[in-house]
C-alpha cells in the first residue's frame, strides 16, 4: 500500500518535470524555427577616413534586418541603424565623442518579419577600431602655393574634420597637432632628382633655384602611429614661372606685332594715295606740255 504511493509521488514529479523540459524544448525550438532564416553578419570591416566612419559587413539580408550596436570599452550599448536591411551604418557621431577611445561593435540580425520577436537574436562582433590610430587620411591638397625668387611657398589644406569642440568642426591639426608631419617632396621640372622637406605646421617655406620651374606633392605623416603612418599623396602641382612670362612675351610680342601691321598697312595705302594723287598731278601737270 505504501510502496504505489512511494513511488508515484515521484514519479508524477519526475513526469510534470519531463513535461516542463519538453515544453521548454518546444518554445526553443519555436524560437530557433523562428530565426533559421535570420544569417549572421560576417566580414564587419571599419571603413574610416579623416574620423567620417562607416560600419561595413556581408552579406545582402534575406528575411531578415540588421541592427547595429556600439559601444567603447566598458561603455553601455547604443543602437544604430535600427532594423536596417542595408549592409553599411554610419557610426562616426558615436566615435567622434572621443577618438582616442577603443570601440567595439555588433551586428545583430532579427527576423525581417518582426512579429517573430527574437529574444536573443544573433550577432557577430567587429574587430576594435581606435579612431585616433586606425582612421585613414585623407589625399591632400595642396591650397597655394608661390614661387618668389628663391624661395618656394607651399601651403596645405588643413581638412575639416567631423570631431566637434565647443560646436565647432575641429580640422585634422586640430585633432592631430603635432603629432602631424606634412612632407614635401619636390623636383626641378627639368629633372627627376626628388629633394624632401618637412613641416609640422601646413606651410614650406624652401630654398629653391631662381627662374627654375618645380614640381611636387605633399603627404601627411602620423609620428605616433605604427601602421597606417602616411596618407596618400596630393595632387602633382607645379610652378610655371618661365611659362606665365612666355604667355606674357607673347601677348605682347603679337599685341606688337598687330601695331606694326596696322601701322604697315596704314601707311602703304597713305603712301598709295599720295603717289596716286601726286601721278594725277604730274598727269595734268604733263597734259599742257604734251598739248604743247
Ligand atoms: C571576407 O571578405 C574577403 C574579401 O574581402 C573574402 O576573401 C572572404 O572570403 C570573406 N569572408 C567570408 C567569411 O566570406
Ligand atoms: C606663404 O603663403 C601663405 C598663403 O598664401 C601666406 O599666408 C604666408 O604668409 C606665406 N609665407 C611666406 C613666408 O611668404
Ligand atoms: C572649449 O572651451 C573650453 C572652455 O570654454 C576651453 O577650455 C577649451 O580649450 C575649448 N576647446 C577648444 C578645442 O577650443
Ligand atoms: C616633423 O616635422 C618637424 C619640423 O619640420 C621635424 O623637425 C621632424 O623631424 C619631423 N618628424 C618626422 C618624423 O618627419
Amino acid at each position: 500500500m505504501e510502496t504505489p504511493n512511494g513511488p508515484r509521488v515521484p514519479c508524477s514529479q519526475a513526469a510534470v518535470a519531463r513535461a516542463l523540459l519538453f515544453g521548454l524544448v518546444l518554445i526553443q525550438v519555436a524560437g530557433v524555427a523562428g530565426t533559421t532564416d535570420v544569417v549572421k553578419a560576417y566580414n564587419i570591416t571599419w571603413k574610416s577616413t579623416n574620423f567620417k566612419t562607416i560600419l561595413e559587413w556581408e552579406p545582402k539580408p534575406i528575411n531578415s534586418v540588421y541592427t547595429v550596436q556600439i559601444s567603447h570599452r566598458l561603455g553601455n550599448w547604443k543602437n544604430k541603424c535600427f532594423y536596417t536591411t542595408n549592409t553599411e551604418c554610419d557610426v562616426t557621431d558615436e566615435i567622434v565623442k572621443n577618438v582616442k577611445e577603443t570601440y567595439l561593435a555588433r551586428v545583430l540580425s532579427y527576423p525581417a518579419d518582426t512579429s517573430i520577436y527574437a529574444v536573443e537574436p544573433p550577432f557577430t562582433n567587429s574587430p576594435e577600431f581606435t579612431p585616433y590610430l586606425e582612421t585613414n587620411l585623407g589625399q591632400p591638397i595642396i591650397w597655394s602655393f608661390e614661387q618668389v625668387g628663391t624661395k618656394l611657398n607651399v601651403t596645405v589644406h588643413d581638412a575639416r574634420t567631423l570631431v566637434r569642440a565647443n560646436s565647432t568642426f575641429l580640422s585634422l591639426r586640430d585633432v592631430f597637432g603635432k603629432d602631424l608631419n606634412y612632407t614635401l617632396y619636390y623636383w626641378k621640372a627639368s629633372s627627376t632628382g626628388k629633394k624632401k622637406a618637412t613641416t609640422n605646421t601646413n606651410g614650406f617655406l624652401i630654398d629653391v633655384d631662381k627662374g627654375e620651374n618645380y614640381c611636387f606633392h605633399v603627404q601627411a605623416v602620423i609620428l605616433s602611429r605604427r601602421a597606417n603612418q602616411k596618407s596618400p599623396e596630393s595632387p602633382i602641382e607645379c610652378t610655371s614661372h618661365e611659362k606665365v612670362l612666355s604667355t606674357e612675351l607673347f601677348f605682347i610680342i603679337g599685341a606688337v606685332m598687330l601695331v606694326i601691321i596696322i601701322f604697315i598697312v596704314v601707311l602703304s595705302v597713305s603712301l598709295h594715295k599720295c603717289r596716286k594723287a601726286r601721278a594725277g598731278q604730274s598727269g595734268k601737270e604733263n597734259a599742257p606740255l604734251n598739248a604743247a
